[in-house]
């Protein structure tokens, strides 16, 4: 990395200010030393401005619409390789040779299914509650079940948990779904694809047989690539922080998917195609645009906007291509659902307030579309995300392991009550 100099003046003294230049993307300045030496923090709520770590995964150039994974484009990725490919290149910093992949691949396969005991767990939950709240709980519990990879200073147990984590993420999601609808579970088959298998896992019961079909394989598997990392995004920071303590892997990844869950975040896709179906039919519309524009009425439209993509959200044009193809194959023309999803994509591209505020369609609005035409119910599209995400995740927790950073530990802009003295409880 090149060195700058950037200066502070604060009354009338001069602090000096490293300038780091990352690979890609704006210069950050360093001011790790400033409350040392100048005696002030920095405000910055939300993260706009702070890079709260050097990391060498995943680059998003939100002007230009790029989204590169270890350096290799998004669209490439998603036309050329696959989920478990991209898996080992998060995870690992580099495309496998063949028997890289098939070694990876088969470490995965041999960790699909979950201890039998944790079926008992999932019992305990009640059949309505949401599979992201299952998940949050069961995969939480991982670090109930698996003794073995809990330390965290030692590689060997790092990669376990990693390897376990994706491997049983796709059946735990299909689990909390089956367990929700009051289906038996079905257990991961190992001649299937990772995406194959997370359909079968859903969508088969013991009474029927179930063939997976190849265009729905194919689009489960992009759903997944494409939402594999996104820099340091709410949920990856959560894992991060909560990494930095000390705490296990699987209790890292339960707090991610616990802030994944939100709607402003992974929660977008169900909330989008809710909204689509409250919006019902095209004439509604401009009803909803309108209180979009509202600042008053505090509705947004879920599936539009992004903190970092400015311009367009390149997962969402291969998003949109597989909606295509997999709504061509379903013979799904004519859904009102999708054509509320055209015409308000046709409108807020074309309107003046989502132009001037670079409101696009993201991931979201799409992914939403593709997974209720598969048959998911609304509450499975967060899960799923979450699945996508893990590898995710755990490359960036294994990075700030390896690195061994410093706890966590953002400081405020105190506006409460300066000290006062306490009052007895008659005399209040
Ligand atoms: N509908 C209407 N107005 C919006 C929207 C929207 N979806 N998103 C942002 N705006 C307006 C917002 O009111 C603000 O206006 P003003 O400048 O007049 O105050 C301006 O655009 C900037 O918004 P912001 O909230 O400051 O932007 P942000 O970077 O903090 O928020 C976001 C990004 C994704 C949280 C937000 O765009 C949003 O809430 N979108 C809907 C939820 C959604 O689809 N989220 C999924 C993101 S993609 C999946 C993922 O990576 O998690």
């Amino acid at each position: 990395m090149t060195e700058r100099k950037a200066t502070l003046n604060l009354d009338g003294k001069e602090f000096n200010l490293t300038v780091m230049s990352p690979v890609a993307g704006p210069d950050v300045l360093d001011i790790r030393k400033l409350y040392d030496e100048a005696d002030v923090f920095t405000f910055d709520p939300g993260f706009t401005s702070t890079a709260s770590c050097k990391s060498s995964i995943t680059f998003i150039d939100g002007d230009k619409g790029e989204l590169l994974y270890r350096g290799y484009p998004i669209e490439q990725l998603a036309k050329e390789s696959s989920h478990l490919e991209t898996c080992y290149l998060l995870l690992y910093g580099e495309l496998p040779t063949a028997a890289q992949l098939a070694d990876f691949t088969n470490r995965v396969t041999k960790h699909t299914m979950v201890h039998e005991q944790m079926h008992n767990f999932f019992r305990g939950f009640r059949r309505d509650a949401h599979p992201m709240a299952t998940m949050v709980g069961v995969v939480g519990a991982m670090s109930a079940f698996y003794h073995d990879s809990l330390d965290i200073n030692d590689p060997w147990q790092r990669e376990v948990s990693a390897i376990r984590m994706i491997a049983k993420l796709p059946t735990i999601a299909a689990m909390a779904y089956k367990y929700s609808v009051g289906q038996p579970f079905v257990y991961p088959k190992n001649s299937l694809s990772y995406a194959g298998n997370f359909l079968r896992m859903c969508f088969a019961v013991p009474a029927e047989e179930y063939e997976v079909n190849p265009i729905l394989e194919k689009a489960m598997d992009r759903i997944m690539m494409l939402h594999a990392d996104h820099e340091q995004n709410a949920s990856t920071s959560t894992v991060r922080l909560a990494g930095s303590s000390g705490a296990n892997p699987f209790a890292c990844i339960a707090a991610g998917i616990a802030c994944l869950w939100g709607p402003a975040h992974g929660g977008a896709n169900q909330a989008c195609l809710e909204m689509l179906k409250e919006i019902g039919t095209v004439d509604r519309i401009p009803e909803y645009i309108a209180k979009a524009k509202d600042k008053n009425s505090g509705f947004r439209l879920m599936g539009f906007g992004h903190r970092v993509y400015k311009n367009f959200d390149p997962r969402a044009t291969v998003m949109k291509e597989s909606a295509d193809e997999v709504l061509e194959l379903l013979g799904v023309h004519d859904n009102p659902l999708l054509q509320v999803a055209k015409e308000l994509e046709r409108i807020a591209l074309s309107d003046e307030y989502f132009i001037s505020k670079k409101l696009y369609p993201n991931v979201d609005f799409y992914s939403g579309i593709i997974l209720e035409a598969m048959g998911f119910p609304t509450s499975m599209f967060t899960p799923i995300f979450a699945i996508s995400r893990t590898v995710g995740w755990i490359s960036q927790w294994k990075e700030m392991i390896a690195e061994n950073g410093k706890i966590g530990r953002p400081r405020q802009l105190y506006v409460g009550p300066a000290r006062r003295d306490y009052i007895d409880l008659n005399h209040r």
